[in-house]
């Protein structure tokens, strides 16, 4: 196995690095070093493919929650904390954040669970200087002094989270809960009157579903009563934090009925948006069931402190760069992200990582369908996983066409995009051992589309790119162009 020092450095195109790398390791990949080998003098892949660093850095200060809202997307439906040993976003990650914080137009502080349960989150807002400073909480933790300390630190933007009436949403949808967190929300308008404050300017975070479709005329009503604008609106997500689709959120959700609830959810957004409020779906100020481009890519980086890399949206892409000591620049503009703006945009959607073709945001009406699906499809008899195993044998036997076959049989067998990305890994060494460079890229390039942190399928990408000079890049779609509170910015309010 080669160090994950050597995949890093292949990741950021550190040839020569690599390859010194790998010398000293006493027992060299030999399929990496061939690759190194042909590598050698061609150009790196996909250089045009470089953005500016992300306008939003999102921060996750928080990993513990006892609100257990039913739907919750990041697990705490089910516990009050991710490792009782790791619970908050510490200093000294903050301090490393901050070069990304730096150069981002906004920067919210957010979840992963409930954000004010992180006992230094008013340290970290004092240590923000330049962009917009968001923080979105459910606002049950939140009191008076809290509401002080956010207009001392510079807070400009709090966004609650409450969903009105569903019996998955925030506080189960009870009128005692929804009468608090108005409260909450008259008692911000108090304190900044006291302190004669301008902001923080208040805002909601709406999830939407079959259930609470009918409330929301309601519920904004309510907002534009008390100054309240700027809504973004999520469509419930009913896929667990383990990957699992539960079926009974699925069943609230907009799936079983997705026709009516899309007519009906689109005509409450178009209306009231005609009427003076500021819908956002996600980003989008309308709704789609299909967007045009993926809001995130490009625009945004989630920051936290578990184990994994950093996210780049809401969605379960993780990147498979170790993240922490890697500046900026190189981070936001290694290969990982050039071939993430690849196919985004300039290859085709069909190209896209499994995540993002069947993503609630992207492709929301073909989201509920594919989950509805796996729901009602009964699992496959057969266990893949000793399939696999004879392949595996068969290919370290040399019997490439033999394993090659039983490769494929495993492909119809599973749904589990794990298991396909390690198949198509195998069937890259497989055209490899042939000296098919480019039916290797075709395959590489589907073992990331499935597994998008397979760290040595990256590497094998990053190499057979060079090799094979593929893919070329014509001209690229823009990024999508974000909108929040547009009057205000970083510092003050423009209005
Ligand atoms: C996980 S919470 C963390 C921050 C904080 N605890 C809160 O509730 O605002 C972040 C956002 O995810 C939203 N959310 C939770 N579960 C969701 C789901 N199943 N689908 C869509 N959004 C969801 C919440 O409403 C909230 O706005
Ligand atoms: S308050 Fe936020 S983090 Fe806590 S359970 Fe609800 S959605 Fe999840
Ligand atoms: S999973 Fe969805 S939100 Fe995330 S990058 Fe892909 S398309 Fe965008």
């Amino acid at each position: 196995m080669p160090l994950p020092e050597v995949l890093d450095l292949l990741m950021t195109d550190r040839l020569e690095d690599a390859a010194c790398a790998l010398a000293r390791e006493s027992e060299p990949d030999p399929v990496l070093k061939n690759l190194i080998a042909r590598a050698r003098g061609r150009d790196k892949p996909l250089a045009s493919l470089t953005a500016d660093l992300p306008e939003y850095v999102v921060v996750n200060p928080s990993y513990t929650c006892n609100i257990g809202c039913k739907m919750c997307i990041t697990g705490f439906h089910n516990k009050t904390e991710i490792d009782p040993n790791y619970k908050y976003l510490s200093p000294e990650q903050f301090e490393k954040a901050k070069p990304w914080i730096r150069t981002g137009t906004h920067v919210f502080f957010v979840g992963i669970g409930e954000t004010l349960d992180s006992p230094h989150l008013f340290d970290f807002l004092e240590d923000v200087d330049g962009p917009v400073k968001v923080v979105t909480t459910s606002g049950v933790p939140l009191t008076r002094e809290k509401i002080r300390m956010m207009i001392e630190t510079g807070v400009q933007i709090l966004n609650f989270s409450f969903d009105g009436k569903t019996s998955v949403g925030h506080g189960d949808g009870k009128d005692t809960y929804i009468k608090n967190i108005w409260n909450k929300i008259d008692l911000v308008r108090k304190v900044k009157e006291e302190l004669s404050s301008e902001t923080p300017v208040m805002g909601l975070n709406v999830t939407v579903n079959r259930e609470n479709l009918s409330d929301l005329d309601n519920l904004f009503t309510q907002a534009r009563e008390r100054d309240i604008r700027d809504i973004l609106l999520l469509p419930m997500s009913v896929v667990e934090d383990s990957g699992r689709i539960s079926p009974m959120l699925y069943e609230k959700s907009f799936g079983p009925d997705f026709d009516r609830c899309s007519a009906e959810f689109k005509n409450i957004v178009d209306r009231w948006n005609r009427n003076g409020l500021r819908l956002q779906v996600n980003a989008y100020s309308e709704y789609h069931e299909r967007a045009e481009v993926c809001s995130y890519v490009d625009n945004t980086i989630q920051i936290h402190g578990l184990s994994s890399g950093p996210n780049i949206c809401c969605g379960k892409i993780e990147m498979p760069l170790t993240f922490w000591d890697t500046p900026p620049e190189e981070y936001w503009n290694s290969l990982p992200f050039r071939y993430f703006r690849y196919l985004h945009f300039v290859g085709e959607r069909k190209g896209l990582p499994r995540e993002c073709q069947d993503c609630w945001i992207l492709e929301t009406r073909r989201y509920y369908k594919t989950c509805g699906e796996a729901l009602h499809t009964a699992p496959l008899k057969v266990d893949p996983i000793p399939v696999y195993q004879e392949a595996s044998r068969l290919k370290l036997e040399g019997l490439w066409n033999q394993a090659e076959a039983r490769f494929k049989e495993v492909l119809t067998l599973t749904e589990d995009d794990a298991l396909k990305g390690g198949v198509y890994f195998h069937l890259t060494e497989i055209e490899l051992g042939r000296g098919n460079d480019e039916e290797a890229l075709d395959c590489i390039q589907k073992c990331i589309q499935h597994n998008f942190d397979h760290k040595r399928g990256w590497a094998y990408l990053s190499l057979l790119m060079r090799i094979t000079g593929l893919p070329k890049v014509d001209r690229r779609q823009d990024k999508f162009p974000l909108t929040y509170h547009p009057e205000i910015k970083p510092g003050g309010l423009l209005v």
